[in-house]
């Protein structure tokens, strides 16, 4: 038995074709909408609530090299993804790249670890909406209970958070609807939140006080991530929450009306976008409100506050900041259907999750059974840790896609490659050391809850996927 058995990209491909059997995903999505889809993933709870903390606790107004460092970090990763997505262009993102490349036990490591990514990371931006919508609620003077807007594990504890389930529910709802109904829901909402982040920067430009960039990067207090540079290090590691995302676009190259050209566009276009929106939003927030005054899980309102021309622009942010989350949720349970989808119609998983509605042509039953899940998490988790083990699951795909890449590039030379990594191997090699070091300064308990998480996927594989893996069985592609 080979566990390292790769699976032939020219089956790969093969099998993206529809392999004969069955329907396949429609081809519905432009350059444009991939690069929607990426913010869309993108821009959400990190941005809106993760900054401020990470500022207060970490960086001071150095915030911003916080930002530049993860933004880097994630452009290396990004150029990988590309050119893997160019060269395989169908649905399952890591997952598929390592079946290529580092053979099955490694594909199937990462599509575990991905769930971490997409299912966690959907539960986690759940939890900042149920906060969101308590607050703009709040506003017009209707009060929800806190029990059913925090998990039984907060610091200001709840029973369950209901809300955050009642999102989830009805974003999978939307996207057992179909993809092209959610690409353009996704586009309208992507379109209002970065006008709101971007009015942010430009009004709140004017209520910068010099004064509050003073101490720039304020010193360290001799605590290894309290200020100074191991500050600004340890503010990248949590801001890295911000950036993920970017990588769904990936997961969405089957149903690309033309990958080759526009996969690339989506990844590197949609992460550029949000790299440089972050390092203003950040430079603007620091500059106008204090670093110390900024340990609030809502640092936006807060900032808005200040600029008192505008009074209505705080409940426009908040709504603005709602319908992101929402969208990031959308994305995020997407990217996650399609990754279970590619490792059902392995064999790795059971069929039901890649059964497509005979209407809608979506996986619904990998819908409902997400939804369960996502709804779990989000209804009994803090948001700090659900975050940070989404980074970790992320990190840890980042970090094999380059190794990929590399692998690729000695293995399979011949093959047409329309978007090429630059300057390779620095751009992989640096992508795993950044993103290595990030991995390094993710908590204990993150690190636990990742292992245990990992044992898991081992002991599923041994116990089941290696018995049923399409791959060893010489099966091209079974489907109903
Ligand atoms: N980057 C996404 C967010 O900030 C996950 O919500």
């Amino acid at each position: 038995m080979n566990l390292f058995q790769t699976k032939p990209l020219e089956r790969l491909l093969l099998e993206s074709e529809g392999g004969g059997h069955g329907a396949t995903l429609k081809r519905t999505l432009s350059a444009t909408a991939l690069v929607a889809l990426g913010i869309g993933a993108v821009i959400g709870a990190g941005i809106f609530t993760l900054t401020g903390v990470a500022a207060a606790n970490h960086a001071g107004p150095a915030l911003v090299y916080s930002f530049i460092l993860a933004g880097v970090g994630c452009a290396f990763a990004a150029f990988c993804y590309s050119e893997f997505a160019t060269m395989i262009p169908i649905a399952g993102s890591a997952y598929t790249y390592a079946y290529a490349t580092l053979g099955e036990l490694v594909a199937w490591v990462i599509g575990w670890a991905l769930v971490l990514e997409y299912a966690v990371g959907a539960a986690t931006v759940a939890v900042s909406w149920s906060a969101t919508i308590a607050s703009i609620l709040k506003d017009f003077g209707i009060i929800i209970p806190g029990s059913v807007t925090a998990s039984p594990f907060d610091m200001n504890p709840g029973k369950v958070n209901l809300i955050a389930v009642v999102v989830v529910v009805a974003i999978s709802s939307i996207l057992i609807v179909g993809i092209r109904e959610s690409a353009h829901f996704n586009s309208f909402i992507v379109f209002v939140k970065v006008s709101v982040v971007i009015l942010f920067i430009v009004l709140g430009y004017f209520y910068i006080h010099r004064a509050n960039y003073h101490p720039f990067l304020p010193p360290n207090t001799g605590k290894f991530g309290a200020f100074g540079w191991s500050g600004v290090l340890a503010a990248a590691g949590q801001v890295f929450f911000a950036y993920i995302g970017f990588d769904a676009v990936s997961t969405a190259a089957q149903e690309a009306k033309n990958p080759k050209r526009d996969m690339p566009i989506g990844i590197i276009g949609s992460l550029a976008v949000c790299t440089v929106l972050y390092i203003l939003y950040s430079l603007v927030l620091t500059g106008v409100v204090n670093y110390k005054a900024l340990a609030v899980p809502d640092p936006l309102p807060v900032a808005v506050d200040r600029m008192r021309d505008y009074p209505w622009v705080g409940e426009l942010m908040k709504v603005g900041s709602l319908l992101g989350l929402t969208s990031v949720i959308l994305v995020m349970l997407l990217g996650q259907s399609r990754v279970f989808y590619s490792m059902s119609r392995d064999g790795l998983l059971p069929i039901v999750f890649s059964r497509i509605h005979g209407k809608f042509q979506t996986p619904y039953l990998s819908n409902i059974l997400l939804m369960i899940f996502v709804s779990l998490g989000a209804a009994l988790t803090p948001i700090e840790q659900l975050g940070k083990l989404t980074s970790m699951g992320t990190l840890f795909a980042f970090v094999v896609v380059c190794i990929g890449i590399m692998i690729m590039r000695k293995t399979r030379p011949e093959l047409s490659r329309p978007f090429r990594t630059p300057w390779v191997p620095v751009v992989p090699v640096l992508g795993i050391v950044v993103n290595l070091g990030l991995m390094a300064g993710l908590d204990r308990l993150t690190w636990e809850a990742f292992l245990i998480w990992m044992g898991t996927g081992l002991i599923v594989y041994f116990a089941y996927s290696r018995f049923h893996s399409h791959l060893r069985s010489g099966q091209i592609v079974e489907q109903t």
